[in-house]
């Protein structure tokens, strides 16, 4: 679910979505985010679910084996002519991709949900976790990356959480709970400070369940 009204409906449009997002901080964000917590090296396949407009790939090494996929064909169209070169980009949703049983997202090293699981139901945000279950590598891990509320937080800094465009912000309590649905190993961290505005965000680490 997504509120659309005025600068919500407005950054459905791919260049002022990136505009959007740089002038929040995003470069410095990333680059954080890249070195301390992605942390992907040469030749890892990873898979971006949710991609967007590609934007990340400013942040991962060139010799990566990427693949993103999102719902928004204008964004991956987008992705396409900018990124077109550095891995493939697909229109569809984590749902599609459950049920067709797609085998070319096989053996990821990482799995990357950059801001795409509150935007979804409790239903769909496990469809991702299977999903991402799913096409992990053994050793392959999911990285999280979703906006939080606090048990106790800044009024202003709840407020601007409550603006989101996604429907389905949710608190640390519920990351956890829902997370655990799914995953029996996996770690969360809150980080604040990551963009210009103050936004909590929190980590989510998952590794893969066999069998
Ligand atoms: C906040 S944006 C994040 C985009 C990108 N990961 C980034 O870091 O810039 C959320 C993205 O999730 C996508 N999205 C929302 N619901 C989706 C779904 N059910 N399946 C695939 N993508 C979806 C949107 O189109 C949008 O590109």
């Amino acid at each position: 679910m997504q509120n659309n009204n005025g600068l919500k409906e407005a950054l459905k449009t791919p260049w002022i979505y990136d505009l959007f997002q740089s002038f929040v901080g995003e470069k410095r964000a990333r680059k954080w985010i890249a070195r301390n917590i992605w942390k992907c090296n040469s030749g890892e396949n990873i898979v971006d679910i949710g991609c967007g407009t590609g934007l990340i790939l400013n942040y991962l090494p060139d010799d990566i084996q990427y693949t993103g996929f999102d719902k928004n064909e204008n964004y991956i169209q987008f992705a396409r002519k900018k990124f077109g070169d550095r891995g493939r980009f697909l229109v569809g949703t984590p749902s599609d991709y459950l049920k067709s049983g797609e085998s070319e997202l096989n053996m990821a090293d990482i799995v990357l949900c950059n801001g795409l699981l509150h935007h979804l139901k409790d239903k769909e945000v496990l469809e991702v976790f299977k999903l991402s279950n799913r096409i992990m590598a053994h050793s392959g891990r999911l990285v999280c990356i979703e906006p939080s509320f606090l048990a106790k937080q800044s009024t202003i800094s709840k407020w601007l959480l409550s603006q989101d465009r996604g429907g389905f912000v949710r608190s640390e309590k519920e990351w956890k709970e829902i997370t655990g649905k799914v995953f029996s190993s996996f770690s969360t961290s809150i980080v604040t400070g990551l963009l210009r505005i103050p936004y909590i965000h929190i980590i989510i680490e998952c590794n893969k369940v066999s069998g």
